[in-house]
Order: structure tokens, then C-alpha cells, then sequence
């Protein structure tokens, strides 16, 4: 089977405010399989969120190499990489990253690859207990509503890849559980998930566990 992510020996580092470079990620390796719920844990400032935005081709690694179902999009250009992540992946970052003005619906019909009703566009949100807020602007939305709005954004496009980053941040428990839901849902259909989150929760659902810690060491 292809995985839909494959990490292999990813290195990163960053400038920090005094100019020195720090190393944030190195012989990074990884696999997310199709259906597979993989939980990355660790805590705060353990590279997960750098991972993340590396496998959605939002950041480039400094070496290693990334594969997204089967092929190798290290070093995708800006387009290629949009195309990719509108065809193959849905993202849910740390702040729901919902435009403002827009609506529910709206937010969610502009992330859409292709045409959509409205109707069609309503029975996504009704899955997430959305329809009675789908025209309201996402400025007026909780942010339990707001992220739930963004999960159902990521997964408008049936992607095979989900990227959520720490997607209950938050949220209450019945927020939280909508999320949890999605996630199986979308894993019973076939969409690999990889999760960042120090949370707790996401044992209920994560078919495997990758500790920040555990993966540097597998490169020893
Ligand atoms: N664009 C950037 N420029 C400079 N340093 C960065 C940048 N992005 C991340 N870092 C640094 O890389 C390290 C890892 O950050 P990252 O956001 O991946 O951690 P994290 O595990 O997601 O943390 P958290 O649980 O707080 O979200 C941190 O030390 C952070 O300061
Ligand atoms: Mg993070």
C-alpha cells in the first residue's frame, strides 16, 4: 500500500532573533497510511507544527525528502504545491485561519476545487452541527464553531491527506467530540491523518503514537 505521507530524513532549522541557527528537525522520518489516524505528540516548540507545515508543502525542508500518495514533492514549486494541496490534502491549522467577512458557507465554497451547490455545501455543514450559523461571518463564530468550520473546509475536497495541528485547542467536550467524529468519519473513508496536540484526547482515536521524542531518536 502507498502511504499518503511519507517524511524521509527531514532536517530543519531556523534563524533565531540573535542570527544563530537553531536545529529544530533532524532524520525526521515518517509514514502516514491511507484510513491511518497518527497522533504526533510533544511538547511545546518539538517541531510538530514544523512537520506539519513541511508535509503540506508550506515550508521547505533543509534536506530530506517529501512524498505526498506515492510522489515526490520536495521541491515543488509554489503553484505545483497549491495545486497538490487543493487536490490532496486538507489543512487544520492552530487558529482556525477562517476570512473574516465571509460567512460559514462562503468560507467553505471558497476552499471547494470544484463547483458546489449550495445545498451541497449545507449537508457538509450539517455534519458538523453548522447549519444554523452556515451565513453567519466567521468573526461572529465561537471558536468552537469557527474550527469546526475549518475541519469541514479541509475536508470539502475529500483529501487523502489531513494535516490538523492541534486541532481541539479550545474547544469544549461536545466541540471537541464533533472533531473527533470528523476524524473517524474521514478515516473510514480512506483519508490518512496525521494530528499534532499535546491533548489527551486524541488516544481515542489515533490508530498509533509518534512522540517528538521517540522520532529522534529512530534516527540513531
Ligand atoms: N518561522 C520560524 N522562524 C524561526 N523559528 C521558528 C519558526 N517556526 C518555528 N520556529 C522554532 O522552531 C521550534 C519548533 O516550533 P514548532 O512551532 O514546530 O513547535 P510545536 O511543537 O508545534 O510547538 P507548540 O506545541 O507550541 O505548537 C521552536 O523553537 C520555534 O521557535
Ligand atoms: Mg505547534
Amino acid at each position: 500500500m502507498t502511504a499518503v505521507l511519507r517524511l524521509e530524513n527531514i532536517a530543519k532549522s531556523f534563524l533565531d532573533d540573535r542570527g544563530t541557527r537553531q536545529l529544530v528537525l533532524s532524520g525526521i522520518s515518517l509514514n502516514v497510511e491511507a484510513g491511518e489516524i497518527v497522533w504526533l505528540r510533544g511538547e511545546s516548540g518539538s517541531g510538530k507544527s514544523t512537520i506539519l507545515n513541511i508535509s503540506g508543502l508550506l515550508s521547505t525542508p533543509d534536506a530530506g525528502k517529501v512524498w505526498i500518495n506515492g510522489d515526490n514533492r520536495t521541491d515543488a514549486s509554489s503553484r505545483e504545491a497549491s495545486r497538490v494541496r487543493s487536490n490532496e490534502i486538507g489543512m487544520v491549522f492552530q487558529s482556525s485561519n477562517l476570512l473574516p467577512e465571509l460567512t460559514a458557507l462562503e468560507n467553505v465554497l471558497l476552499a471547494s476545487s470544484k463547483p458546489m451547490t449550495r445545498a451541497t455545501i449545507t449537508e457538509q455543514l450539517e455534519r458538523f452541527g453548522l447549519v444554523a450559523v452556515a451565513d453567519r461571518q466567521a468573526k461572529r463564530l465561537s471558536g468552537g464553531q469557527q474550527q469546526r468550520v475549518a475541519f469541514c473546509r479541509a475536508l470539502i475536497n475529500e483529501p487523502s491527506l489531513l494535516l490538523a495541528d492541534e486541532p481541539s485547542s479550545g474547544l469544549d467536550a461536545t466541540n471537541t467530540e464533533a472533531i473527533l467524529d470528523a476524524m473517524r468519519t474521514g478515516a473510514n473513508s480512506g483519508c490518512g491523518i496525521l494530528v499534532a496536540s499535546h491533548d489527551e484526547v486524541f488516544q481515542q482515536v489515533a490508530h498509533r503514537q509518534l512522540p517528538m521524542k521517540e522520532l529522534f531518536l529512530e534516527q540513531k
